[in-house]
């Protein structure tokens, strides 16, 4: 069994003075007009779980605007224990603490983990290359602490690298220091990617044959910088080439500094930076036809319907542990199958927090299961 969220209460988090919140089911309907602070309630548990935001707000943002600092608090039960989670947010600077103790986010990671699924995630399948870097990465670093460091690390290296090209002249030994460190921290990057990616696509081609009823099979690329196809390179099967999905990190840190080596000129001569994990191409396929430029709307929602379930199935398979399920906004997105393909984990027992503006979308028997929050309520309303 997994942890839930028994109650929530916020203090001058986002345009919340004072809430508090009580859930006696595992299906939580909050309902308001716009602008009425569903959302804002839906972020408060995702950075108290995942320890992020899907909104990648700073911290300040995330104050009430009149306020100085702000606090989250939860409790979570389940497997016969109560815990007491706080988040206290000050300007770039949070802390959280654990039954009253402080502990850095790496003791917190997974203890409650969460899935979040807004209208942006809707992007994701015919979006670049770059939204689907971004969401593997968002979740590899709610995943794993080392996967977080290593990302922060190759962005920073980039970002000096970048500068350090722009400029009219430098020396060759600073951009041998710096290609010197890429290659570490690219390599390992690649690594967990790659591994991840691959893990993942298992379980969402299996979700996706479920959602399509098997008609059509869903497959992926993943290819290094330098061996981007560029063309729309036909996949008929999976795995078709996830990079390789059992390359080592040494082979992975040779073949980087071996191009990073032949492509230097070009790299000065463009002033940016062409090699390494930040320029990898995602590719993914229904049939062999690529999803972003052949798939129909109801194709790439049911893509990434198949996506967010295979996050889910890699939270319980990582943490031994059922995430919750935050869904914002999304239920009017989707058809009436879709949502139900989502709901369906009401009976695999995830807590599920949804947002919406009407209760429409949700049939009398679920909503007989759910608590139902209406905003604004009595006296607690958003500022
Ligand atoms: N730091 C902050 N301080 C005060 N108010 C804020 C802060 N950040 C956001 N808000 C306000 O919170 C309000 C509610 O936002 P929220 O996104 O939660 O609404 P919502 O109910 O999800 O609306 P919608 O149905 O349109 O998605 C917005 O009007 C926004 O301006
Ligand atoms: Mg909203």
């Amino acid at each position: 069994m997994s942890l839930k969220i028994a109650n929530i209460s916020l203090s001058d988090f986002r345009s919340w003075h004072r809430l508090e919140l009580g859930f006696d089911s595992d299906l939580i309907l909050i309902v308001g007009r716009n602008a009425t602070g569903k959302t804002n309630i839906l972020e408060a548990i995702q950075m108290m779980t995942s320890l992020v935001s899907f909104k990648h707000p700073t911290l300040s943002q995330l104050i009430g605007r009149d306020a100085s600092s702000a606090s989250v608090r939860a409790t979570a039960v389940g497997d016969s224990r109560s815990l007491d989670m706080r988040l206290d947010l000050k300007p770039g600077q949070r802390a959280y603490f654990l039954n009253g103790k402080k502990k850095s986010p790496s003791d917190m990671r997974g203890l409650v983990p969460s899935v979040c699924f807004a209208p942006d995630h809707l992007e994701f399948s015919k979006g670049s290359s770059q939204v689907k870097r971004a969401a593997l990465d968002d979740l590899g670093s709610q995943i794993s602490q080392s996967y977080q460091n290593v990302k922060r690390d190759y962005d920073k290296l980039i970002q000096n690298k970048n500068r350090l090209l722009k400029e009219e002249s430098f020396s060759s030994s600073l951009l041998d220091s710096i290609d010197e460190m890429l290659v570490n921290c690219g390599a390992q990057l690649m690594f967990y990617r790659i591994n991840l990616f691959s893990n993942l696509m298992r379980y969402a081609q299996v979700n996706y044959e479920r959602i399509s009823d098997g008609r059509e099979v869903l497959a992926a690329t993943y290819r290094y910088s330098w061996d981007r196809s560029g063309d729309s390179a036909v996949a008929r099967e999976y795995p078709v080439s996830i990079g390789d999905a059992d390359i080592s990190r040494n082979e992975l840190r040779e073949m980087m500094a071996a191009r990073l080596s032949s492509t230097r000129q070009s790299e000065i001569q463009r002033k940016r930076s062409l090699i390494g994990p930040h320029a990898d191409e995602i590719r993914l396929f229904l049939d062999g036809s690529d999803v972003s430029d052949f798939a129909s709307q109801g194709q790439q929602r049911s893509v990434v319907l198949a996506w967010k379930i295979a996050e889910v199935d890699q939270m319980e398979a990582t943490f031994g542990n059922q995430p919750l399920l935050l869904l914002d906004d999304v239920m009017s997105e989707l058809d009436g199958p879709r949502r139900r393909a989502l709901l369906e984990f009401v009976d695999r027992g995830l807590q599920i927090f949804i947002t919406a503006t009407q209760r429409d979308y949700f049939d009398p028997e679920l909503l007989g299961k759910a608590t139902v929050i209406e905003l604004p309520i009595g006296g607690e309303t958003a500022q």
